[in-house]
């Protein structure tokens, strides 16, 4: 089991735009993985490569039930519109509320360099965009409505 550091803003990794994977290959797959065991470790539900001072596009997500890795994720449709909670284990001890789209269609790879053309709502969509927007080194305060301390 590989667990990262993870990141903290300010920290200027977190600001890059990351670059596309050309390549599916060792390298990748062995960031996927240290990417999933930083994630469950941390108890975070997505995890972005430059939190682990990766700059490539590869997201790794899991809201509760279902695991899922991306690599050069994109958005091409959003649809409807919600706002909840969110952190981020790169900014802690925030929480905040951006507007974000209620169900996102995404496209990309999976590991195995095959597509991947999924639709998301609710939570899964929330995690998608929040995580998407890591890859542009935008962090959630960037882009809240409302934002403050969280106590807990
Ligand atoms: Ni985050």
């Amino acid at each position: 089991m590989s667990v990262y550091k993870i990141l903290t803003d300010p920290n200027p990794v977190l600001r890059q735009k990351c670059a596309e994977v050309k390549r599916i290959n060792a390298g990748v797959l062995r960031v996927l993985e240290n990417m999933r065991d930083t994630m469950y470790f941390a108890e975070g539900i997505g995890l972005a490569a430059p939190q682990i001072g990766v700059s490539k596009r590869i997201i790794v997500v899991d809201p509760g039930d279902n695991y899922l890795e991306i690599i050069n994720p994109v958005i091409v449709s959003r649809e409807g519109e919600q706002n909840r909670s969110e952190g981020c284990l790169s900014v802690p001890g925030k929480v905040g509320w951006c507007n974000r789209a209620q169900k996102v269609r995404v496209t990309g790879l999976n590991a195995l360099g095959e597509d991947v053309d999924l639709e998301a709502e609710g939570l899964l969509a929330l995690v998608l965009q929040h995580e998407i927007d890591h890859l542009d080194g935008i962090l959630f305060p960037d882009k809240a409505v409302r934002l403050r301390n969280d106590d807990f």
